[in-house]
Parts: C-alpha cells; sequence; structure tokens
C-alpha cells in the first residue's frame, strides 16, 4: 500500500472526515475532487523506483482516496475496496483455512450464506447457522475449529439485532475473529470496531454509495497483520473496483450523514404507520419499542435505519399484491439508495435461501425507506396496503 493510504484525520466529526479524508485538493492542479486515475499503469523512474504506484489492480490513487475515506468513517487504521459487497466478504473468508468452522447468523443475508454454503462449503470450510442473540447457541454451536463469528445487525431482511460486545468478548475469550457485515447500519450509525469487532464489512452499493449506481464493497480493520492478509488477497485475486466506481462510491460518501438522518426520519413514520395497519401482523424496525433488539439497538447505534420490514396478515398473496402495486416505493432488489424500494425477499433477495434454515416467511415485504417527501411515502404505501386488509 502507498504510505499515506490511511491517514486518520484525528479529532474531526463524522462529517469533516466524510469529506475531507483522503481527499486533500489535488498538489498538481488544486482540484477539491479526487480525480478519477484512469491509468492501468504507472511510470518508474528506475526498477522498483516509483511514486507508491506500479499497477491499478494493486494500487489505485482514486482507490486510495476512497479507501482512507471510508476506513476513517469506521474508525480503522486500513481499509480495502473491492468490487462488490461479496468481493470483499470472500477476500476475508479467504483468511480462513480449510477445516475451519464459521458460525454465521440464522438470517444472513442470503448471498452471504451463498458464499459460506455453496462456495467456501465445498472448500472445507464449515459453518453453523444460530440465532446470534441467543448466547447459549453460539456456545453450542462451537466447535474446536470455530474461527470466526460472522455478524450482521441490523440483519437483512429480518432487522433482528446482535449486540456485537458481547459476541466479541465471547469470541475472543475462546481465541475467534468477530466480522460484522455493517451495511445496513453504515458507520454513521454503528461503528463496529469500537464495540469489539475484528473486521468490519459492507456492501457500498447501499447506503454508501447510496444512488443506485454502482456496487462496491469494503473491509476495514485495526489488526495489521489481517489486513495485510486481505490486502494481499485483494490484490492476489484481484475483487477490485474500477476508479470510476471508487469515484462515484466516494462522492456518495460524502452526504452519507445527512441522507442517513432523512432516512431514518421517514423509516421511524412509515414503521410507525404499518405497525398501526390492519394489513400487518408484524413489524420489523430496531427503532420500535417492541422490537426484541430494541434495548441493544440503543446501545449500539446512533439512530436505527432507513430498512423496515413487514409481515403482512394475508400471507404471500397478500405480500405479492403489496409489492405489485405502490407508485412511489419501486419494486426492486438492493437497498440503501435515495429512492424508496420495496420487494419480496422469499422470492427476490433471499430466493437462495429457500430450504435452509434461513428460509424467508413468503408474507414478509422488505422496504428501503428513501429520502423522497414523507407523506408521498406514507401515502403510496397506506394505499397499497388498504387494498389487501
Ligand atoms: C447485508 C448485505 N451484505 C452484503 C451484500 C452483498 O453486497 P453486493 O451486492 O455489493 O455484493 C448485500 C447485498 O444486498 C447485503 O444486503
Amino acid at each position: 500500500m502507498p504510505e499515506d493510504h490511511v491517514k486518520d484525520p484525528a479529532g474531526y466529526g463524522f462529517e469533516t472526515r466524510a469529506i475531507h479524508a483522503g481527499q486533500a485538493p489535488d498538489p498538481q492542479t488544486g482540484a477539491v475532487v479526487p480525480p478519477v486515475s484512469l491509468a492501468t499503469t504507472f511510470a518508474q523512474e528506475a526498477v522498483g523506483k516509483h511514486r507508491g504506484y506500479e499497477y491499478s489492480r494493486s494500487g489505485n490513487p482514486t482507490r486510495a482516496a476512497l479507501e482512507t475515506c471510508l476506513a476513517a468513517l469506521e474508525g480503522a487504521a486500513h481499509g480495502l475496496a473491492f468490487s462488490s459487497g461479496l468481493a470483499a466478504e470472500d477476500a476475508v473468508l479467504r483468511c480462513l483455512s480449510p477445516g475451519d468452522h464459521v458460525i454465521i447468523p440464522n438470517d444472513a443475508y442470503g448471498g452471504t450464506f451463498r458464499l459460506i454454503n455453496a462456495v467456501w462449503g465445498p472448500l472445507g470450510l464449515a459453518h453453523t447457522a444460530v440465532s446470534l442473540q441467543d448466547l447459549a447457541a453460539v456456545d453450542d454451536a462451537w466447535r474446536p475449529q470455530t474461527r470466526m463469528v460472522w455478524v450482521e445487525t441490523p440483519s437483512n431482511p429480518m432487522l433482528s439485532i446482535v449486540d456485537i460486545g458481547a459476541v466479541a468478548s465471547l469470541a475472543h475469550a475462546r481465541g475467534a475473529l468477530v466480522v460484522v457485515d455493517n451495511t445496513f447500519a453504515t458507520p454513521y450509525l454503528q461503528q463496529p470496531l469500537s464495540l469489539g469487532a475484528d473486521v468490519v464489512v459492507h456492501s457500498t452499493t447501499k447506503y454508501i454509495g447510496g444512488h443506485s449506481d454502482v456496487v462496491g464493497g469494503f473491509a476495514a480493520t485495526n489488526d495489521t497483520p489481517l489486513a495485510e492478509r486481505i490486502s494481499y488477497f485483494q490484490n492476489a485475486a484481484g475483487g477490485v473496483p474500477g476508479p470510476m466506481d471508487c469515484y462515484l462510491t466516494l462522492r456518495g460518501a460524502k452526504t452519507l450523514a445527512v441522507r442517513m438522518d432523512r432516512h431514518c426520519a421517514n423509516a421511524t413514520a412509515v414503521a410507525e404507520m404499518l405497525a398501526g395497519h390492519p394489513a400487518v401482523s408484524r413489524v420489523l424496525y430496531p427503532g420500535l419499542a417492541s422490537h426484541p433488539g430494541h434495548d441493544v439497538a440503543v446501545k449500539q447505534m446512533r439512530k436505527f435505519g432507513g430498512m423496515v420490514s413487514a409481515v403482512m396478515s394475508g400471507g404471500e398473496a397478500a405480500a405479492l399484491e403489496v409489492v405489485r402495486s405502490t407508485r412511489v416505493f419501486t419494486l426492486a432488489e438492493s437497498l440503501g439508495a435515495v429512492e424508496s424500494l420495496i420487494e419480496h425477499p422469499a422470492r427476490m433477495t433471499h430466493a437462495s435461501a429457500a430450504g435452509s434454515p434461513l428460509e424467508v416467511d413468503p408474507g414478509l415485504v422488505r422496504l428501503s425507506v428513501g429520502i423522497e417527501t414523507l407523506e408521498d411515502l406514507l401515502a403510496d404505501l397506506s394505499s397499497a396496503l388498504d387494498a389487501v386488509a
């Protein structure tokens, strides 16, 4: 990594770091936005004598700016950007060896489950899916070969909350690493490394990018040997983001805090409306006092995020009808951008978990509450729900 790769402007607030970390004016031109460095290779004065960059898979100035910024947001010494969230997860999982065992949440994102089960399983990585809210279950699942606990909080799509500090204490007492997928919370709402996690991963495709126009991933840690391993895999396996993708992600990160404040405010109002609607049998939003993880969420999160899930009283038929009939909420996969999205996890994002312990209730609808005018969002949802009540 280039020397100034991870400069933490200690002492600055979150928003200041989002706008300035890794983004000093260009020394040559004074440009206040980091240039998109499209070059794949960099001139060397003599063999091995260069200015920190040799070949763009190994290191790229725009990527370095993004990595420095996101590491600063997570309070991490090291940050590594990837071509997708799953590429970041894959690089972290490569730190394990055949025969190792990983404990995963029984409501992990379907793609994470598929990666661990169907890609890494045949290569010798064992896993057990348990409820990470139940530390006795984690204890039961523990094996002598357990090397990692994979946490996702809030989880996708059940919005369950895991006590990061409690899981980290348990895992560290047994010499295992704790990885937290912080995609739903973002570093603005929750900073897992400060709560005891060893590695934090993101799908930056979601809130950090924030505009549904770039796929990306990120991993951060304060553990230097671990960072060196992940960095090795980033280069050796090559799941790196292109410079334009890094630029777009960095542009999104600058407004993360203000967007998250509005996402959270709109999601709270949507969750409250859903909780009072007869078409809905259960609302899953960690900001509601009725949510089983509410107290832990209050302890470890600044606010409760922009994702809301709800179980329809009319089961799958009602869920399919609601997702089909909203107008402002667009029926689509993904989440975390400015526009509101609605989807049916059992048939869409979590179809890969069908038939597994992670299978999703077919009556569940997942909402990514955007930052449009709140009244428009409430009216849109109410009319779709009224039709199935
Ligand atoms: C919680 C979570 N983690 C990881 C991923 C994977 O990220 P990507 O789609 O950028 O590979 C997703 C994607 O939806 C996700 O929701």
